[in-house]
């Protein structure tokens, strides 16, 4: 396994491996790797000759006040993790290589990055946009690999992937739970022994809207006021959002006759947690 930190030796070898006639898969993290970046990178093997993943806590999808210089790091551990799942290059770029001094260019993705976790982070998006298509442009994958967790993030890099016309294959891949059901996320290292109770209740809600969905309810607006209140039940929680929306539109919807899912941010002690459960898929 190979560890490359410069933007010009990473585009090289991918050239190179791209001269040869071999596919590049390519799974973006901002590391502290779990069971869920590696099920992504898992994927991205069976895809591909050359797997590529970059570790690299990008500081443009960090809003003031937001936890950029607390995120978990662990470089030593993910290079471990990473060798045993078959990576055979890491990306590891200082801020230095990706954002050089008189950076100006950004990626504005319109109207889905709206809703949802645009509402609280309003310029997260236009950072993950950003440094996705950098990443792209850097090692050249033909396929990438993304989590559902972070369903808008899929959908935002899908839409800027179609609209830019780069030749990239996304792929999405279901969200990959603790034993409990708490959805994997580096962020759940902040979590204290009593606050992973209270954590459950995302998993749980998403449960208990779809067993509503299930028995035929489909008002958004009484299937999202049972969820807040379980949640709300629970101590140490702060809801930032519980919305009924369209997968492909990010529009909230006051029916579930199409295809749309349950959202939900919410802060437990520190961190906030995100999850999902599109309607009708049982996932
Ligand atoms: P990060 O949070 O490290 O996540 C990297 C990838 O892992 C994302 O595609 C995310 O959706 C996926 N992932 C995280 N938890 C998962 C889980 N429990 N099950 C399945 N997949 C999961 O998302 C980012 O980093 C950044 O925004 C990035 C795309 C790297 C751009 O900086």
């Amino acid at each position: 396994m190979e560890i490359i930190t410069t933007v010009r030796d990473m585009q090289n070898l991918s050239e190179s491996l791209r001269l040869r006639g071999k596919k590049i898969a390519f799974v973006p993290t901002m590391g502290y790797l779990h069971n869920g970046h590696l099920k992504l990178m898992e994927e991205g093997k069976k895809r591909s000759d050359c797997l590529v993943t970059s570790i690299y806590v990008n500081p443009t999808q960090f809003g003031p006040g937001e936890d950029l210089d607390k995120y978990p790091r662990d470089f030593e551990r993910d290079e471990r993790l990473s060798r045993d799942v078959g990576v055979d290059v890491i990306f590891y770029p200082p801020n230095s290589q990706m954002y050089p001094e008189n950076y100006h260019t950004y990626i504005t993705v319109e109207d889905i990055t709206t809703n949802l976790c645009g509402l609280t982070r309003p310029t997260h998006f236009r950072g993950v946009a950003t440094v996705c298509a950098k990443l792209f442009n850097i090692v050249k994958p033909h396929v990438t690999i993304f989590g559902r967790k972070d369903f808008q993030q899929l959908v935002v890099i899908k839409r800027m992937v179609t609209d830019l016309n780069m030749d990239i294959e996304v792929v999405g891949i279901s969200t990959v739970r603790e034993p409990d059901g708490l959805a994997m996320s580096s962020r759940n290292a902040y979590l204290k022994e009593n606050e992973r109770e209270s954590a459950l209740s995302l998993s749980r809600s998403l449960k208990l809207a779809g067993s509503l969905y299930d028995q035929g309810e489909r008002d958004a607006g009484v299937i999202i006021s049972e969820v807040k209140g379980f949640i709300e039940k629970h101590p140490g929680i702060r809801i930032d959002y519980a919305k009924i929306c369209d997968v492909e539109t990010m529009k909230d919807v006051e029916r579930l006759d199409g295809r749309s899912m349950l959202a939900l941010a919410v802060w437990v002690g520190t961190p906030r947690l995100i999850d999902n459960y599109v309607f009708g898929e049982n996932k």
